[in-house]
């Protein structure tokens, strides 16, 4: 379980358990274990890849706690991204280095490839997380806010406004290129392959797929919702930070609304739960490959630590005016239709 030490974040909140909360909410329809155990396996990444990543995170630690470098969180939308935020600048102002973030536009490749940033993403059941976007994003801003029910969508007429392909959809493709702040379909391959850079709104296929894991493979910790209350789990994130941290919980939720409003809204939630399914396919493929890509992670970790031998290569500053454009939060107009 999570321990909360003595220099964290205010420890309040520890014991109530993000995960516990995202995973235990939707235990009575789709048990994580059994969608895991149901998920097609996926050719794990060879045994070469997983050093390679301990040694890179090794490297990238050493310079980080001298003081040189950066965290990185591409933070994906309804996944914990909220917690991880909390977690990775408090590591960052620990080490006095930078705390850069990206929400709700595709990544650029660019933040992958720096010799001293430690990059962190997470991932989530996709279709879970499209559920938890629908109920906090747009039902608890129209229910929760402004108290507007005039503006509240069906569960199924905001799948279909969002959905690829319908003229909503095709319309804010075109006004807001590269963003992904609201996407109903294959959310994460779309975010870790630069989609819609060009507000083409291209069609994704097994291409895109193979990018967006080999974009996985980049990240130095690949956080996995349904996964953290795993102590083997939690350990990588630990190792990535260089210092045991609780995650602390940061859900906005409001499961009343849910109860009070699901006969209204989402009678038919387990029609739209299959139409999501078929619709994110890649993205059950990739959130496979990252189940598959952790145990390898933390199989190797159990490891003892490759022996750093000779001189490190050296640290570099991230290029950070280069960078910023491309950080901070990308809301656009029209989000919550
Ligand atoms: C990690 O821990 C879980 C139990 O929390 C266990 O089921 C799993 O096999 C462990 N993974 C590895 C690779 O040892």
């Amino acid at each position: 379980m999570l321990r909360c030490v003595a220099l964290a974040l205010a420890c309040a909140s520890c014991r109530a358990s993000l995960f516990a909360s995202l995973v235990e909410t939707h235990d009575d329809d789709a048990p994580a274990d059994r969608r895991e155990a149901a998920a097609t396996p996926e050719a794990p990444p060879s045994k070469r890849d997983v050093l390679a990543w301990r040694s890179r995170l090794e490297r990238k630690r050493a310079c980080v706690s001298s003081g040189v470098g950066a965290f990185y969180l591409y933070h994906a939308r309804k996944a914990a991204g909220t917690s991880l935020r909390a977690a990775l600048q408090h590591a960052a102002k620990r080490s006095r280095v930078d705390y850069l973030e990206t929400e709700g536009l595709s990544i650029d490749a660019r933040f992958l490839g720096l010799r001293s940033v430690i990059t962190v993403v997470s991932l989530r059941d996709p279709v879970r997380r499209v559920l938890s976007m629908y109920w906090y994003e747009h039902v608890g801003w129209h229910d929760g806010v402004t108290h507007d029910h005039s503006k509240l969508r069906t569960l199924r007429s905001w799948a279909d406004e969002w959905v690829e392909g319908s003229a909503w959809k095709r319309e804010f493709e075109k006004k807001h290129p590269g963003n992904v702040y609201v996407e109903v379909e294959n959310y994460f391959t779309k975010m870790l392959t630069g989609w819609n850079r060009d507000g083409r709104g291209e069609a994704l296929d097994g291409a895109s797929l193979a990018s967006a894991k080999a974009a996985l493979d980049r990240f130095d910790f690949v956080f996995i919702v349904e996964r953290g209350r795993r102590a083997n789990h939690t350990r990588l994130l630990w190792d990535a930070l260089g210092y045991e941290l609780p995650l602390t919980s940061e859900l906005r939720g409001d499961e009343s609304a849910k109860a009070r409003l699901r006969p209204k809204l989402a009678a038919d939630e387990a029609d739209v739960v299959r139409f999501l399914e078929a619709r994110n396919a890649l993205d059950a493929a990739l959130y496979a490959y990252a189940l598959a890509l952790d145990d390898d992670r933390v199989a190797a970790s159990a490891a003892p630590a490759p022996r750093t031998r000779g001189e490190r290569p050296p640290c570099e500053k991230p290029p950070l005016r280069q960078l910023k454009p491309k950080t901070g939060i990308f809301r656009p107009p029209g989000h919550k239709h």
